[in-house]
């Protein structure tokens, strides 16, 4: 689907099927991720964030490894992994579970709770914080900054408080790395600071990126695939019956609910390198392409009966976590806080209803992101 891209020559093209959305994704001769490499002169940077190039806005993640191409990003990739193993993460699990424990302690006995702002929002957001070494007492500040940042930089609009934010967040995050150098603890800052291969490491201003993207992409992702995975629950009883009855296979219904409504509409935005033709159509050299994960998600030539939840689908073709050399890097840690969220829930809770009209819960849309701004 194409469509006009402001003053420019190019065209912005929404990508939907399966098979072209992971061509996209995977082919590194024909798309890349930053557009200032096909025309010096293009318009798309700013076209995605209506600023100009000494904004703040656009320094903003500017070296983090969703907006690098091969091979600056295989360099930095390499180095972060070294420290963000599927070991590592699995050994999170013990404190993942403490803090969903604590959450629902806190509104056990009230009766009722707000799934989004009591459940779905606090768990990762503390996951990640305590993993990236933020202390307890700075974490309101941090949500907040987070909050006006996305909610800004999601429709383009970048004003005094966006602004403000953006520079406070950073400050911060530079001071907490400085004292992290000063007094190393158990966390994954210090981790990155000390990681090195082959006499390479992180620059400074490589990890003030990686830091703000882990905030970022570690947070309101997660928080929607619980808030809206268990309003797809309610919605669909059966559904919610069979995990009741047996809990072994929350880790599989993750995955669907995953394919059914992914947290990420659509992967990051990607630039023709060439005149092409995709899913026969014509694509010229520095058009746009959003790959639209929801939609490749529910294409009916890979997933039978694709508009139907079904939590014993046997499935992991979905790409809701991207694919290629993007694809997340935090899924492993995704899906253990979502195996963990649901299986709590589930046990502590298993009565749940929900508070309002079906007709009144309300989404929001925040950096190409679909999700529930409040769920009684
Ligand atoms: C990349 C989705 C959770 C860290 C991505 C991408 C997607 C995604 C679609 C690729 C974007 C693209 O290709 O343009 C999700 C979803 C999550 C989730 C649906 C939760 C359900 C997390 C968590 C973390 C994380 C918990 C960190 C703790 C990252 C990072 C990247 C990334 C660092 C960039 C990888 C790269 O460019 O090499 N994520 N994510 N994500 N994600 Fe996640």
């Amino acid at each position: 689907i194409p469509m006009p891209m402001g003053d420019s020559d190019n065209q912005t093209w929404i990508v939907t099927h399966m098979e072209d959305v992971k061509k996209v994704l995977k082919d590194q001769t024909n798309f890349c991720v930053d557009p200032t490499t096909i025309n010096k002169n293009s318009d798309t940077k700013q076209f995605l964030t209506n600023s100009s190039e000494e904004d703040s806005s656009n320094l903003f993640l500017a070296s983090s490894l969703n907006a690098l191409d091969e091979p600056d990003h295989r360099r930095l990739r390499r180095l972060v992994s070294k420290a963000f193993t599927p070991r590592y993460m699995e050994s999170l699990r013990p404190r993942v579970q403490e803090i969903a424990d604590d959450l629902l302690d806190q509104v056990q006995d009230k009766g009722e709770m707000d799934i989004v702002l009591d459940y779905a929002y606090k768990l990762p957001i503390n996951v990640i914080s305590d993993m990236i070494g933020v202390p307890k007492s700075d974490r309101e500040q941090i949500y907040e900054w987070s909050e006006a940042i996305a909610n800004g930089l999601g429709v383009g609009r970048i004003d005094n408080e966006v602004s403000e934010s953006l520079e406070a967040f950073s400050n911060y995050f530079t001071q907490l790395i400085e004292k992290k150098r000063q007094q190393p603890s158990d966390d994954l800052i210090s981790e990155l600071i000390t990681i090195e291969e082959e006499g390479d490491k992180l620059t400074e201003k490589e990890l003030l990126s990686m830091v703000q993207l882990l905030i970022f992409a570690g947070h309101e992702t997660t928080s929607n695939l619980i808030s809206t995975g268990t309003l797809i629950l309610l919605d669909h009883p059966d559904q919610l019956e069979i995990l009741k009855n047996d809990q072994s296979i929350i880790p599989s219904a993750v995955e669907e609910l995953l394919r059914f409504h992914g947290p990420s509409t659509t992967a990051g935005p990607r630039y023709a390198k060439e005149d092409l033709e995709l899913g026969g159509q014509q694509i010229n050299k520095g058009d746009v392409l959003f790959p639209l994960l929801k939609s490749a998600n529910r294409d009916e030539n890979v997933f039978i009966n694709s508009e139907d939840v079904d939590v014993t689908r046997d499935i992991k073709r979905h790409v809701a976590f991207g694919q290629g050399i993007h694809m997340c890097l935090g899924a492993p840690l995704a899906r253990i806080e979502g195996d963990i969220a649901f299986t709590t829930l589930l046990k502590r809770m298993p009565n749940l209803k929900l508070n309002i009209p079906r007709k009144e819960v309300k989404w929001q849309f925040k950096l190409a992101a679909q999700g529930l701004s409040s769920l009684p």
